[in-house]
């Protein structure tokens, strides 16, 4: 038997209406700050990823899906997120120049090669927002609020926002060499990538997944200590803007987020008790990234966050969950002339934009009534040799266990 690849989820219709009714909050809410919602392909060529997301980061360099196209021998990628496709977009539709700011909300699967376990896999779903050409500590503050709004609307408790300043390109130099000192002082612990990131991109030293490697650098500068005073002006209006909301957060030198288009603000969302894979939602600052896929300079902010996480946070506290829906009524035939008339009842019916079932599989009477009762339909009607010759059958109602005689040719539910 074929099974499904390591790594990627089914979601069967018991458990579909659980992500339709997250989903559907999410785009709510999206459309309530005044996002619009964009759709790009699920395959991009990979050095779209490669410029935006970084060359030196473990998702392009470990992770990504990558395949030579058949045509033309283009280098093709599974996208491993959606921010770098969003700019992409809107760089080549031209939006650049619509009134800013630029709002887009996005519903979408990602593809990164990960050791699978709870809270990660291989394909795997976000809601993702990204807000451009808004410089100032609002829209940070508006992201960061929209993200908040999202999971207060879906009840979610214990989550914690983590919040730091990875600082801008002036922030940088001092950093860069005060981490290549750290670092470079124990290079002969670090695994074999981090020993060339440690020339080509040092920051990426602060979110390698071997243990080794992230034990040294638990204890490394913090970009915050080395904010220039506008970044730190910056990160200042944040929090105030924040408290001022009463969105409560951590400042978390620890958060540097694992993608190298961040710039100034960072984020994260933890969530409590659903194991290693806790940050159902990352996002942050990402000034440089239009200029580096070819646009005009623009200032852009985003998060997304992890469906699957967001369930198993959701499950954790215990949600009663959305059922699938059951049945306005079910119509129950005696013998092969009944079955064809409850069939041609049944899609009259579905053409009033009712639920309605009937039965497909030649179960007995009595099977059908029981079977009625466990996809718990609002309304039964039996059908048998009487109701066809008079065209007229009982409607119950299994809740109050009344019955109305009904015209079976014209009548409707009520
Ligand atoms: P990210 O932190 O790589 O950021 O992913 C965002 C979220 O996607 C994570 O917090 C997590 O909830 C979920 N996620 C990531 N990888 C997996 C996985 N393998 N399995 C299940 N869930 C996963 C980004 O993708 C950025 N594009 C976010 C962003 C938008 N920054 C600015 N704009």
């Amino acid at each position: 038997m074929i099974q499904k690849i390591k790594g990627t989820i089914d979601v069967l219709p018991d458990e579909t209406p659980l992500y339709r009714m997250i989903e559907s909050v999410m785009r709510e809410e999206a459309k309530n700050y005044g996002f619009g919602e964009i759709r790009t392909p699920t395959f991009e060529n990979t050095e779209l990823f490669e410029r935006g997301v970084g060359d030196t980061t473990d998702v392009v360099q470990k992770e990504m899906y990558t395949f030579v196209d058949r045509d033309e021998n283009r280098r093709i990628s599974l996208r491993p997120e959606g921010t770098a496709s969003v700019v992409r977009a809107l760089l080549e539709h031209g939006c650049q120049s619509d009134p800013m700011p630029l709002k887009y909300f996005y519903l979408i699967n990602c593809f990164r090669h990960e050791a699978p376990q709870a809270g990660r896999s291989r394909e795997f779903f976000q809601f993702g927002a990204e807000l451009f050409g808004a410089e100032g500590a609002a829209a940070d503050a508006t992201m960061i609020a929209l993200a908040s709004s999202v999971f207060r609307r879906l009840g979610l408790k214990g989550l914690t926002l983590h919040l730091n300043s990875i600082g801008c390109k002036n922030c940088r130099g001092g950093y860069r060499s005060a981490l290549v000192d750290y670092f470079g002082a124990r290079r002969e612990e670090l695994c074999d990538t981090c020993k060339t990131r440690l020339e080509k991109n040092p920051l990426r030293l602060l979110d390698c997944k071997s243990p080794i490697c992230n034990s040294i650098a638990k204890g490394a500068p913090k970009t915050i200590d080395f904010l220039c005073p506008d970044c730190k002006a910056h990160f200042d209006a944040l929090t105030r803007l924040l408290d001022g909301m009463g969105i409560r957060y951590v400042i978390d030198p620890a958060i540097v987020r694992g993608l190298d288009y961040y710039t100034r603000t960072v984020f994260e969302f933890i969530a409590d008790g659903i194991g290693a894979q806790s940050t159902v939602c990352g996002g942050g600052r990402y000034d440089g990234l239009v200029e580096e896929l070819g646009g005009a300079p623009m200032p852009a902010i985003g998060f997304a966050m992890g469906i699957t996480r967001v369930i198993l946070a959701l499950r954790a506290q215990g949600i009663e969950e959305p059922k699938p829906a059951a049945p306005r009524l079910y119509i129950a035939a005696l013998g092969e002339k009944a079955s064809e008339a409850a069939a041609v009842i049944t899609e009259r019916l579905r053409q009033t934009g009712a639920f309605v079932e009937c039965d497909l599989v030649g179960r007995s009477l009595k099977a059908q009534m029981k079977y009625a009762n466990k996809i718990g339909a609002d309304y039964t009607l039996i059908l048998g040799d009487n109701e066809l010759e008079s065209r007229r059958a009982f409607l119950r109602d299994m809740k109050n266990s009344t019955q109305t005689e009904v015209e079976l040719d014209t009548f409707t539910l009520p």
